[in-house]
């Protein structure tokens, strides 16, 4: 384990200045950064074993909370095993690319036997067809717009590989009109939907997670053919909370380094709360806001909570 974090962290000093913020290059029409852009046919072949799960989400939408939980469900929520190693190397991010030697999420998934847990922010039409075609369990986690944005909007400051957010203000309308890495969140939430029956697609909300973890948790379990006590799920339940991850090493990001996420800027685990978009948007960037949702969201009828009190 130990190995594992000096190892990335020398990896990313070794790969010194040509770390910094990748600009964002459209892949059929998505923007992506350009590191995962110039690998694109690689990624695309990526060929899944029929037993691997794949974890789906826009950036910001709750993907390491999801991650912390499938892994404790697959491990019986044994707390230490789920130590074994920050959340991006025992579940790797399909797409990822940093200049070398620093592992792509290829990289780490070549040296894993299946069955493998496996990260992606790629919208639907991108993820490569052997997860369709091998019928692998998918998981997509969605979450409210507003607090989406929020979330992205402080991760860009402190991520250090992505393009600059820029003044709030201007970012809202870049979230709106999908100018932000892996592109518009309302064509990721509503393509997930529309084919989430067809695909057997589970689909969770963040908002559903928050108000009901236990719930929310054994829908996982059920829809992965787990069975575990219900001890077991209310210790995953307090495992999973903010505050335990927050405070979890191998769960909270603190492992890479400062010219990647700049936590003294904005930490991984910021807030996680529904709602905390009202201390950002102004009553009129919110109607703006509003406005422009209804529009982009009138073909689809997915229930999206923006407070949930
Ligand atoms: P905030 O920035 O609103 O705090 P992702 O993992 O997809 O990058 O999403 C990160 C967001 O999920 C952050 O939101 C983070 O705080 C929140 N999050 C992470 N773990 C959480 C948990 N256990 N409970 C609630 N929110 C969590």
């Amino acid at each position: 384990m130990e190995e594992e974090l000096l190892s990335y962290e020398e990896a990313i000093k070794r790969a010194g200045d040509a770390i910094h913020r990748f600009p964002l290059i459209d892949v059929q029409g998505v923007p992506l950064m350009s590191t995962i852009a110039d690998n694109w046919k690689s990624i695309w072949e990526f060929c899944p074993d029929s037993s691997d799960i794949l974890i789906s989400t826009y950036p910001k939408a709750g993907t390491t909370w999801t991650q912390e939980i499938v892994d404790l469900l697959l491990h019986n929520g044994d707390a230490e095993v789920c130590k074994r190693a920050p959340t991006a190397v025992r579940i790797p991010f399909l797409e990822i690319c940093a200049p070398p030697p620093i592992p792509s999420g290829l990289d780490l998934l070549r040296q894993m036997k299946p069955p493998r847990v496996i990260k992606t922010h790629l919208p639907i039409q991108l993820v490569p067809k052997g997860f369709w075609e091998n019928k692998c369990k998918v998981i997509y986690m969605a979450r409210n717009a507003k607090d989406n944005l929020v979330s992205y909007f402080h991760f860009d400051r402190m991520n250090l590989t992505q393009p600059e957010p820029g003044p709030w203000d201007g970012y809202i309308y870049k979230f709106m009109k999908g100018q932000l890495g892996w592109g518009s969140w309302y064509d990721h939430v509503k393509g997930y939907w529309k084919e989430c029956k067809e695909k057997n697609i589970l689909y969770m909300l963040y908002e559903d997670m928050k108000e009901n973890p236990l719930r929310e948790i054994k829908r996982i379990m059920h829809y992965l053919d787990l069975s575990v006590s219900e001890d077991v799920i209310e210790r995953i339940v307090h495992l999973t909370s903010f505050q335990v991850m927050k405070d979890n090493p191998m769960a909270n990001y603190s492992s890479i380094p400062k010219p990647v996420f700049d936590q003294s800027i904005s930490a991984f685990m910021r807030k996680g709360e529904v709602g905390d978009w009202v201390n950002h948007f102004t009553p009129a960037q919110s109607k703006m806001f509003d406005e422009n949702y209804a529009n982009q969201m009138k073909d689809a009828d997915i229930p999206f909570r923006f407070s949930i009190h």
